[in-house]
């Protein structure tokens, strides 16, 4: 998640946009650049990795006088961490600054090259600025192209310019991504992409809406709805409190990162979809050449998404698909055919046991792709080719997000090899993309589902531990279910084929062990069911979480009705997500920094 920050006024102004950046740090980021005007001049310096050598950077650069200015850090999403892509993105006159994605910048990048604009980086944030100064050829005034611009982008965006046509003003856009301005007794002017970098700079500030876009100059702020109208700003009062900030007012980095996985799975569906096929730009239509098998390898919670994909791969995409533990892997000495796609799935791309596989796979000339988080990571440097999950930085230890997005891409990846191979009719495939594009709508987290789910947890604190069960592709959502209690809980967890319990694992069952059963409407219900009810026989207590209700539950957890069983399984997902953070808060373990564990494991 980039992070954007912008100033006016009479103060240090280039020390002002560092701090501000340094505030937003815990977002992520893999380059950094800053913009300023002052004495009619624009200096910009851009710097790839830590803010440390942005910093160096600009350590001759003086701002003693009024200046108006913009940062930004760059979480990568189109086009690799390098300098050229680090913003602010230039013109002949001006600098814009953006986080989100412009869905609709290969046309619009197309039709300035056509007029015979020279592109400098491989991002969809510098579009914005050369239709910004076409459009100013055209316009009467700076704030006239400046709003013609936005009218021509499509997707989300949170967007600040600064030019030579305006000096003494900052434009500003907001759609889908956050984006707020606070001022101060001194008639200063701050923007940002969060909380964080205001405070303690100013008290009052006002969170755009989206569609808004205006101009904000040392005398006045300018905002117009989506509408074209103009708005007065509604301005309240800024908690002062950082962390608080950093973690959007929730009470842990994971659960902020449950919160906003809708928001983050709309952005990795940006740009991938229509109504009629999946896109992946970043994908060689050659990859798929000569390839019967695919082979996916991962660890963790990594391997609960890719173990998710073999359902999906054979189910839609009619090819046959594998997945292996990658510790487990890179030393049972495994046959390997050329025919064979190898796909390793990381947040980190940095995990030591999954990178060594990748190697294994690279050595006797597999084709290979990666699924990944952070750009510039070890595993996408090292893979053929890569597609980015978008998640933006994963701050708590136990993966949420990033899981939600990996399902994601898979799902996509399903119907994009189907596409190919001709393996499913372009109605049906129509049919999943409509589904597709739900996905964030189901993972938005109901206040009454959490509640529950909050109530609930307080009679799940002993016992001699859970099972968490379901078939077919809700197996891997309990096995990932039943790692986020362990991870965070320390309670013992085991995730469970349902239709396996009877093979052993019901001779555990008495009042004392939990079992969680995953019991979606569109996918083997009467089956689940049954298993389910075996174990409520012998006295289990369960925790039946289902569309439908279920009366021989100890405890029920009523998700939606949905169309089909992947956007229960979304759903579900978040249930034991929140499940496994209530347990672990009523027993008071941190959260997002559990015991014995780190987020990216790079020694084996
Ligand atoms: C997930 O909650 C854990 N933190 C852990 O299992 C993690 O998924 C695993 O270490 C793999 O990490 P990676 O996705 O960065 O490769």
């Amino acid at each position: 998640m980039c992070g954007i920050v912008g100033y006016i006024g009479n103060k240090n102004t280039k020390e002002i946009l560092l701090s501000g950046l340094k505030e937003l740090e815990y977002r992520g980021y893999d380059s950094a650049g800053i913009a300023v005007l002052q004495n009619d001049n624009f200096q910009s310096y851009k710097a790839i990795g830590k803010l440390v050598n942005l910093e160096e950077k600009t350590k001759n650069f003086i701002t003693d006088n009024f200046a108006i200015g913009i940062g930004h850090t760059r979480w990568a999403t189109h086009g690799k961490p390098t300098e050229l892509n680090a913003h602010p993105h230039t013109g002949e006159s001006s600098y814009v600054v953006h986080n989100g994605i412009i869905e609709n910048y290969a046309k619009l990048k197309k039709e300035l090259i056509a007029d015979g604009v020279r592109f400098l980086s491989q991002t969809d944030t510098e579009v914005i600025v050369h239709q910004f100064e076409k459009n100013l050829k055209s316009t009467s005034t700076a704030f006239d192209a400046f709003s013609k611009t936005i009218k021509k982008l499509e997707g989300t965006y949170a967007i600040l310019l600064v030019t030579k046509s305006e000096k003494e003003s900052i434009f500003f856009a907001k759609h889908g991504s956050p984006m707020l301005v606070g001022t101060n007794s001194e008639n200063e002017k701050y923007f940002a992409s969060s909380d964080a970098p205001l405070i303690g700079q100013c008290n009052d500030v006002n969170y755009f809406e989206d569609g808004d876009y205006g101009y904000v100059n040392i005398d006045e702020l300018t905002i117009f709805d989506i509408n074209g109208e103009k708005k007065e700003p509604i301005f309240t009062k800024l908690s002062q409190n950082k962390l608080s900030a950093q973690k959007d007012g929730f009470r842990f980095f994971m659960e902020k990162e449950i919160y906003e996985q809708g928001d983050v799975i709309a952005d990795t569906l940006m740009g991938r979809l229509n109504d009629k096929e999946i896109i992946f730009d970043e994908l060689d239509d050659s990859l798929f050449d000569g390839i019967n098998e695919i082979k996916l390898c991962a660890c963790g919670t990594s391997y609960h998404s890719a173990l998710s994909a073999t359902y999906l791969f054979e189910r839609y995409a009619k090819i046959k698909t594998s997945v292996e533990i990658a510790s487990e892997f890179r030393y049972r000495k495994p046959i390997m055919s050329k025919d064979t796609l190898f796909v390793v799935i990381s947040q980190s791309g940095e995990t030591a046991d999954t990178l060594e596989t990748l190697k294994m796979a690279k050595k006797v000339g597999l084709k290979t792709l990666v699924i990944c988080n952070v750009d510039n990571s070890s595993m996408v440097r090292l893979a053929d080719t890569c597609i980015l999950t978008r998640a933006g930085v994963e701050k708590g230890v136990a993966s949420t997000k990033a899981f939600a997005t990996q399902v994601t891409i898979f799902w996509m990846m399903s119907l994009y090899i189907a596409q190919r191979r001709d393996s499913l009719g372009t109605k049906e495939i129509s049919r999943q993309i409509s589904l597709i594009r739900a996905i964030p709508t189901s993972v938005k987290v109901k206040d009454s589902l959490h509640e529950r789910i909050k109530r609930l947890s307080k009679r799940y604190l002993h016992g001699h531990g859970f099972f968490f069960i379901g078939r077919d592709i809700f197996f891997p959502l309990a096995l990932e279910g039943a790692l986020k209690l362990k991870e965070i809980s320390y309670l013992h967890a085991e995730g469970y084929p349902s239709g396996e319990m009877k093979h052993g694992p019901i001779a555990l069952a008495d009042p004392e062990l939990f079992t969680i059963a995953l019991l979606p409407q569109h996918l083997l219900y009467e089956k689940s069911k049954s298993n389910v009810e075996e174990l409520s026989a012998r006295d289990s207590t369960i925790c039946a979480i289902s569309a439908l209700e279920f009366d021989k539950a100890d405890d029920f957890i009523k998700i939606s009705s949905h169309q089909d069983y992947m956007l229960e399984f979304f759903e579900m997902m978040v249930v034991v997500q929140l499940l496994s953070l209530e347990i672990s808060v009523r027993l008071g373990n941190d959260v997002d920094m559990p015991r014995n564990l780190a987020k990216s494991v790079t020694v084996e």
